[in-house]
C-alpha cells in the first residue's frame, strides 16, 4: 500500500541536500515528517515547517531507529558518503544501514536512496558498497522502492556549487579529471517528486528507478557550462591517466579532495539504464540541465 498524506514518514539522512528538498516537497503533500540527525542545533532551520519533528540520535543504532519508527507508515534511508575516513564506513553506511532500516521497518514502505551505476563488480568501492546494501535491504524487504539518481544538482548541491566555487581559482581554465565521463544531471526537486510520488503508490512496492535528467552529458561539457554562465574560462579535459596521477597525489591532501574510488566511480559514469523505469513513470518530466542550471546560477550571482 502506497503511504497517503498525513501519515507520517521517517527520514534518515533528512537533513542533507536531497532530504531537505523531499521534506519540503512531503511536507506541501500534506505528510507528517521526523527527520533523524546527529546535529539538531544544525538543522533548526527545518522546524518552520509545522509537521516536522527533529529526532537526535544515531541511525546506526537500531534501538533508536525501532523507536523512531513507532507509529510511522514509510521509512527513507538518504544516508550517504563519497569518501571513507576510516576502512569499513563504506559497508557500515551503504551495506548494513538499509539492513538495519528493514529490520526495524518491518511492514512498513521502505525506500532507499542508492545510485546510478551501483554495481556488485565495479572497481569502485563507493558504487560496489551501494550495490551490497540495495541487495541486503531485497533480501529482508522484497518490496522496498530503490531509487538510483545520477548526479543531483540544485541550490546548496555538491555539484554545480563546488565547480562554482572553484572557477575562479583556476583563470587558465579549470583542469578537469575524467572530462569524457558521462552523467546525465538531475534536478533535485524532480528527485524530491519522483520520491514523494513511489511513496505513495502502490505499484510501486519492490521497484527500482533510475533517476537521471533528460540529456546525458560530458563532465566536461556540465563543467564548461557552469563556467560559460559563471564568465570564466572554459575548463581543460584530463585524461585518464592524468587524472589518476592527480587522485593519487591528492588523496595524501588534507580532507581528500579527490581519491582514486572516487576516480574510479566517475570513470564508471551515472546514467540510467536504458528503459529502465524512471521519473517519467513517476509522472516527473526531468528538467533540462542548461535551463535549470541558467536559473541556479543568476541566483548565486
Ligand atoms: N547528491 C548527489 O549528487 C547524489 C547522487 C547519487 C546518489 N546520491 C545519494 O543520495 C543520498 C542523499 O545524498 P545527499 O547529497 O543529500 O547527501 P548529504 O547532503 O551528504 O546528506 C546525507 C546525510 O546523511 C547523514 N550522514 C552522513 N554520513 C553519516 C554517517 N556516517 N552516519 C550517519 N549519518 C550520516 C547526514 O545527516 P546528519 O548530519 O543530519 O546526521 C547527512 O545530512 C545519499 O545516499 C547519496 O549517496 C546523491
Amino acid at each position: 500500500m502506497g503511504v497517503r498524506p498525513g501519515a507520517c514518514v521517517v527520514m534518515l539522512g533528512g537533513c542533507g541536500f536531497v532530504g531537505r528538498a523531499l521534506a519540503r516537497e512531503l511536507h506541501a503533500r500534506g505528510y507528517r515528517l521526523r527527520l533523524l540527525t546527529r546535529r539538531p542545533d544544525r538543522n533548526r532551520d527545518l522546524l518552520v515547517l509545522p509537521r516536522l519533528e527533529l529526532w537526535e540520535g544515531d541511525v546506526h543504532d537500531e534501538g533508536f531507529l525501532r523507536e523512531a519508527a513507532r507509529g510511522a507508515q514509510a521509512l527513507v534511508n538518504l544516508v550517504g558518503i563519497l569518501k571513507e575516513r576510516a576502512p569499513g564506513d563504506f559497508a557500515r553506511v551503504h551495506e548494513e544501514l538499509p539492513a538495519r532500516m528493514a529490520r526495524s521497518g518491518r511492514g512498513l514502505r521502505l525506500l532507499q536512496v542508492s545510485a546510478a551505476g551501483a554495481d556488485a563488480a565495479s572497481d569502485s568501492a563507493y558504487l560496489r558498497s551501494k550495490a551490497r546494501g540495495e541487495a541486503r535491504l531485497r533480501e529482508l524487504a522484497p518490496d522496498a522502492i530503490i531509487v538510483r539518481p545520477s548526479v543531483i544538482y540544485g541550490p546548496g548541491d555538491h555539484f554545480v556549487d563546488r565547480f562554482r566555487r572553484l572557477l575562479p581559482w583556476a583563470p587558465w581554465g579549470l583542469p578537469v579529471p575524467l572530462a569524457e565521463s558521462p552523467i546525465a544531471p538531475v534536478y533535485v526537486d524532480d528527485v524530491a517528486s519522483g520520491i514523494a510520488t513511489a511513496l505513495a503508490r502502490t505499484g510501486a512496492a519492490g521497484q527500482g528507478y533510475g533517476f537521471c535528467g533528460p540529456e546525458i552529458l560530458s563532465l566536461g561539457d556540465t563543467v564548461a557550462a557552469i563556467a560559460t554562465l559563471c564568465g570564466r574560462a572554459r575548463p581543460r579535459g584530463l585524461s585518464a591517466p592524468t587524472s589518476l596521477l592527480l587522485a593519487r597525489l591528492l588523496e595524501y591532501w588534507p580532507g581528500t579532495p579527490f581519491s582514486v574510488d572516487q576516480w574510479r566511480t566517475l570513470r564508471a559514469g551515472s546514467v540510467c539504464p536504458e528503459g529502465a523505469p524512471g521519473l517519467p513513470d513517476l509522472g516527473v518530466r526531468p528538467r533540462p540541465f542548461r535551463e535549470a542550471l541558467e536559473a541556479l546560477v543568476r541566483g548565486h550571482a
